[in-house]
């Protein structure tokens, strides 16, 4: 045997991801390529309208098209009591409508036909009698007194308001203001925008009438949870149901609500006795499914002329559609928002937190961030940079000023979290010594000097994913807590069954590496599966950056189980106490003698073959992993752009990103993230806007109004690495899918401001188009004149 132990390709190898081989020769098996005998095809009808009372629907004619099998209503589903729904944060959605419709888009019948087009074609002949009502879409319309009530489908709801919600300390942070020199507001939207993934969303539900099991194939970024709540929903035994998640086209949140296309084909398939696929196509992924942002907010910050920041006071006014289905912690209804203090050291903040319905579709996800922090980072950020301008002072200054210094974690809020582990300071003094900041900040004034519109942004983000510990977090009831299965075959090959379900982000390659740094087996030898549920242990699912955190710390935990007892089975072949043996990369050797080992493999061929008497034999085992704490991903990302005074055109010169996640698994795949993320931020900073006429009619419901950025208009991306360990993660990574996303428009918007600033403009709603800009520009140039 040889004595040199082989290099093992754990965490910190740029390891290929195995999952591309598959994807760039076109042989993925996404839910549209599943085809089952028999199988029928379902189409939706959706409201034109955005409010309005349905008097009557009539499907005679639909439903005697050749070809239709049946038409499906929302009083047909009531038959089944299945007209409405749960929502993952407690409410009721109507899966077709019976009394009203609420949101343009919204699911009021469904075809079901031999073929896809008949049924698309038959949806044309259902008339549906609508009486328009005033539509609401604006909350702040929705809160006022004689505002028509959306929900009148819910006893005892009077208005539009869904919650109040508040976080911190308002007494404390009043103080805190009366001690301030100097107050900072700021007034801000962020906009409505779509997680857009390229595959979009559908099934096949297949039931089988001789023995009730349903198999359904689904494009679901929780597939457990989703079990679990159609056999709540539904009535059938959790056994018989199995959801199968197989390769998904992105999901970045959108994929995780419980639409009601899922829920007519599966009750289509039961009634019909023949397996139903439903995929939804462009347009109606982005009228009507899981939207994100959307929230109003204002906020102010305290501080003393020396630049200390004092307190934080935010409020903000969440529009949350026709039906409150944010897919978050069931305890925080603004999600995770109140980590808005971000990456600095307050005494005191006050978070107040509203809701309302309106006639806009429902959803709410953690799209690129966990939950609402988008939206948090976003505001502190600004106010930091606009506080920067009413002191003076330099931007990244007063950051570095005010951070929270390395020796002050475990770091606790004023809001409520403790920050496992952070190093601010290091990470933005990175990011400028990348970038050449006081270079830059010389180009900069030469560029002033002969009149160009130039500025510098930046933005320093703190980030919280892993929800987390089953104390404070739940998704209807369910701790969101997750696993991960582990089984060593004779030959020391080894299949991973893991809870979480990925949907682009590489986890096939990634916890294989996770597996190969605890036990030796090099990651091609390891299988990953996942999107199963018959075939995985149970968890929460894969959003708002929580795999790594959950189940990658599952992972870890129980291939150390199995390397205790793979201990006791080198023990018994080297027969030495498991005292005297020491384990490195893919071998157990005895203390002092690196010759005498067994490799992971000699132990799993004796699992199987020749373990110690009274051994259970075997090498597998599960755990789930609750986490003590979240964790804290941070960064800091610094643009320069160059803004056109002609046109409001603006320019990404320069782009260095520093983010810090940890231990990286998968160095190249951390990247592939950020530089996605920082792609996705940037596309909403500049482009993206899901918006609404006065009528609630959906303006960016096509690829032609609503506009991902491209490799044309992206800008250029230096990334770099600051590796600060979670304390409390077994392999000291934090999450990082959605960081850039986080933190990456406010650092675009800071520098198109910074280069406005000494005109007196303080903020532009995103998107920050051209036409906004020379808006701006111009405004402030009549004022100037004026
Ligand atoms: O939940 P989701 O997978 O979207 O987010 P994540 O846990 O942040 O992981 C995104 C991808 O980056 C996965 O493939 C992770 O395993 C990988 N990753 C890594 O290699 N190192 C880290 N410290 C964090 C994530």
């Amino acid at each position: 045997m040889a004595t040199e132990a082989t290099e093992i390709r754990g965490p910190g190898h740029r390891v290929k991801r195995v999952e591309d081989d598959r994807f760039i020769r076109g042989k993925g098996n996404y839910v549209d390529d599943i085809k089952l005998p028999g199988m029928l095809h379902m189409a939706i009808l959706r409201s034109p309208l955005a409010h309005a009372k349905i008097n009557s629907i009539d499907t005679s004619k639909a439903a005697a098209v050749p070809g239709v099998v049946a038409v499906v209503t929302g009083d047909l589903m009531a038959q089944h009591n299945l007209a409405w729904m749960p929502t993952l944060s407690y409410d009721t959605q109507a899966v077709l409508a019976t009394d009203k419709v609420r949101f343009q888009g919204q699911e009021v019948a469904a075809v079901i036909a031999e073929d896809p087009y008949v049924a698309k074609d038959a949806l044309e002949l259902i008339e549906v009698d609508y009486e328009p009502l005033e539509a609401i879409v604006t909350p702040q319309r929705a809160l006022e007194p004689d505002a028509p009530v959306i929900r009148d489908d819910k006893e005892g709801q009077a208005g539009n308001a869904i919650y109040h919600w508040e976080a911190g300390d308002k007494e404390a942070t009043d103080k805190a203001f009366g001690e301030a020199d100097v107050v900072v507001s700021i007034d801000t939207f962020y906009p409505r925008c779509h997680p857009a993934p390229l595959e979009t969303c559908g099934c096949v539900a297949d039931i089988n009438p001789a023995t009730g099991q349903a198999t359904i194939y689904m494009t679901s970024q929780a597939p457990h949870v989703i079990r679990t709540v159609f056999a709540l929903v539904t009535g059938l035994p959790e056994e018989k149901i199995r959801i199968v998640s197989p390769d998904l086209g992105g999901g970045f949140g959108n994929k995780v609500p419980v639409y009601p296309g899922y829920v007519v084909a599966t009750a289509a398939s039961l009634l019909l006795g023949r397996p139903v696929k439903w995929i939804e196509d462009r347009s109606e992924n982005l009228i009507s499914t899981g939207f994100a942002r959307d929230y109003h907010m204002h906020g102010e910050l305290a501080l003393k002329k020396d630049g200390t920041m004092l307190g934080l006071r935010t409020s903000l006014l969440s529009d949350n559609g026709a039906f409150y289905a944010d897919a978050q912690p069931t305890k925080f209804k603004a999600g995770l928002f109140h980590i808005v203090t971000g990456s600095y050291d307050f005494k005191a903040a006050h978070v107040v937190a509203d809701g309302a319905y309106t006639n806009k579709a429902p959803g709410g996800v953690a799209y690129r961030c966990s939950f609402r922090v988008t939206e948090a980072s976003y505001l502190i950020e600004r106010l930091v940079q606009n506080a920067a301008y009413e002191l003076a002072m330099d931007p990244a200054q007063l950051r570095l000023k005010n951070f929270i210094r390395a020796d002050q974690f475990p770091y606790a809020s004023a809001t409520g979290f403790v920050y496992d582990s952070g190093d601010y300071h290091g990470a933005m003094n990175l990011a400028l010594e990348k970038i050449g900041y006081d270079e830059l900040l010389k180009e900069q004034k030469e560029a002033r000097a002969q009149g160009k519109l130039y500025g510098i942004g930046m933005a320093s983000f703190t980030e919280v994913v892993g929800a987390g510990p089953h104390k404070d977090y739940d998704i209807l009831g369910l701790k969101m807590n997750d696993g991960a299965e582990l089984r060593i075959h004779p030959t020391g090959k080894a299949i991973l069954k893991i809870s979480c379900q990925t949907q682009g982000q590489g986890h096939e390659t990634t916890f294989a590496q996770i597996v190969a740094g605890e036990l030796g087996i090099q990651p091609e030898d390891i299988k990953v599966m996942h999107g199963d549920t018959d075939n995985t242990p149970y968890g929460l699912g894969t959003y708002a950056s929580r795999s790594t955190p959950t189940s990658g710390a599952a992972t870890a935990m129980v291939a150390r189980k199995i390397r205790d007892k793979a201990r006791k089975i080198a023990a018994h072949l080297l027969e030495v106490s498991e005292e005297d043996l020491e384990f490195q990369g893919d071998r157990f050797f005895v203390k002092g003698a690196p010759d005498r080992a067994k490799t992971i493999q000699d132990v799993a061929f004796a699992a199987y073959t020749n373990f110690p008497d009274g051994m259970e034999p075997g090498l597998e085992g599960v755990s789930y992993y609750d986490p003590p704490n979240l964790t804290f991903p941070f960064g800091t990302y610094v643009v320069a752009v160059e803004v056109d005074p002609d046109t409001g055109q603006w320019e990404v010169r320069r782009m260095v990103a520093v983010d810090d996640c940890g231990v990286r698994i998968n160095p190249m795949i951390v990247e592939g993230q950020i530089h996605g993320g920082l792609t996705e931020g940037y596309g909403i900073a500049a482009m993206q806007l899901i918006t609404f006429d006065d009528g609630g009619n959906c303006v960016g419901s096509n690829f032609m109004d609503y506009l991902l950025p491209t490799s044309w208009e992206t800008p250029k991306f230096e990334t770099f690495a600051t590796v600060t360990p979670s304390p409390h993660h077994p392999i000291g990574a934090k999450g990082v899918g959605e960081s850039a996303t986080v933190g990456s428009p406010a650092a675009y918007v800071n520098a198109v401001i910074d280069a406005l600033q000494h005109l007196g403009i303080r903020n532009i709603d995103m998107p920050v188009t051209s036409s906004k800009v020379w808006d701006a520009v111009q405004a402030a140039r009549a004022g100037e004149t004026g």
